[in-house]
């Protein structure tokens, strides 16, 4: 079987590092930092050890003795040369990124796949680093990767066509459900998202409702598991206001995608969210969620307007091919947990109500933040169906 190596030992690395060894592969994991390495090899161990205990596996002895940890150092770069695929998960920077790909390049075979599990940077401005770019494309894994099934698969504009069905095989042996999308901004999942917290925070700043009637209104009335002032603080301002302002200057600054002065404060505060104690909550110990005002026409509001610039964002990235809908779907439901497609649900509301509640913002703001997909008009006259 195929020996997998995966550089960068820390949160995502570590659990791509399970999965590849779960299915029975060998694997090298590699970081700079020994610590790291150390950390990792204790946590595999600790969740390796739960999962036998649930009976999710036979024996975490024998899965533990397929991952060999290793310093990414020249001295011990020969450990990558009988690997078929070799996954990047070191800190999201182009340049040490473009460091790590060269140092690979040196020893690893010529049919070797080099993938990167970027978030935000470009999968094309990676492999560009590259000697051979055809064999670079991005494997988008989620966070816990053991736990989310998704995967974004990503061809650079450089990666040979032929790779896609072997890798989306690849990770469906893996246990995972692999989408393909286009190298643009976010991605599917980060792109398609951004409404959900932006439009929220929106809200709030307006003074229109407060957080917690904004949270209660998109879990109860929308069936989300969170509310997005929730899931911000439980993913941390430190990560989600980045990947806000990253998606926003990758689109050369597009109006809809804007992120927000509230939560940029909230991070050079250091109130990053739960991990802090502190976010747009506080989870100091005696501290309470405030109540929200269960008022039903303003909950009504409230969802309507986040789900129609979500419907939005999933129909213009329809549009404009970056997936196809079936998995845009899949996306949205099995990387973010969503009660539904948001091509479906926009079935169901109606896409001439969806259409006439953006232009009714769009009117009210004049802001282009608030235009609608050419799609979405489209699909709205004769109010035809995506799924
Ligand atoms: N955390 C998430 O939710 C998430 C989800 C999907 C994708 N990602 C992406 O995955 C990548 C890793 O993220 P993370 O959250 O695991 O980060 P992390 O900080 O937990 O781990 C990064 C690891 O890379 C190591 N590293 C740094 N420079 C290195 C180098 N030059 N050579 C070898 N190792 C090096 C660090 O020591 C660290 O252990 C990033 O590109 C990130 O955008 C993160």
């Amino acid at each position: 079987m195929m020996i997998v190596g995966v550089v960068g030992s820390g949160a995502m690395g570590s659990g791509i590092a399970q999965v590849a060894a779960m299915a029975g592969h060998q694997v090298v994991l590699a970081d700079a930092n020994a610590q790291a390495l150390d950390k990792a090899r204790a946590s595999l161990g600790t969740n390796l050890q739960k999962l036998q205990e649930k009976g999710k596996i036979n024996d975490a002895e024998d899965i533990l003795r397929l991952i060999s940890y290793v310093p990414f150092s020249a001295e011990h770069m020969q450990v990558f040369t009988g690997c078929g695929l070799v996954i990047e998960a070191v800190i999201e920077r182009l340049d040490v990124k473009h460091n790590v790909f060269t140092n690979l390049e040196s020893v690893v075979v010529d049919n070797c796949v080099l993938a990167t599990n970027t978030s935000s940077l470009s999968v094309t401005s990676i492999a560009a680093a590259c000697r051979r770019p055809a064999r670079v494309l991005g494997l988008h894994f989620f966070n816990p990767a053991p736990l989310m099934a998704l995967v974004e698969i990503i061809p650079a504009i450089q990666t040979d066509g032929v790779l896609l069905p072997t890798m989306n095989d690849l990770m469906i042996k893996w246990g995972k459900i692999p989408v393909a999308a286009k190298d643009t901004p976010g991605f599917i999942v980060n792109r398609v998202a951004r409404p959900f917290y932006s439009e929220a925070i929106r809200i709030c700043e307006e003074g229109i409702a407060d957080m917690a009637t904004i949270d209660w209104a998109m879990t109860e009335i929308g069936g989300f598991r969170m509310g997005p002032f929730t899931l911000m603080d439980y993913i941390g301002h430190d990560v989600n206001y980045v990947v806000t302002e990253t998606v926003f200057q990758s689109f050369f600054f597009d109006p809809r995608y804007k992120p927000s002065f509230s939560q940029k404060r909230l991070l050079e505060a250091g109130w990053l969210g739960r991990k802090s104690g502190r976010g747009f909550y506080d989870y100091s110990p005696g501290a309470t969620i405030p109540d929200a005002n269960k008022n039903a026409e303003l909950g009504k509001e409230i969802y309507e307007r986040i789900l129609s610039m979500l419907i939005n964002e999933a129909v213009d990235a329809l549009y404009l091919n970056v997936a196809s809908a079936a998995d845009l779907e899949t996306a949205m439901t099995r990387g973010v947990n969503y009660p539904s497609g948001l091509l479906a649900l926009c079935d169901k509301w109606g896409a001439d109500k969806c259409l006439e509640k953006l232009d009714s913002l769009y009117h009210l703001y004049h802001e282009d933040r608030y235009r609608a997909s050419p799609l979405l008009r489209k699909q709205a006259i004769g109010n035809k169906k995506f799924v």
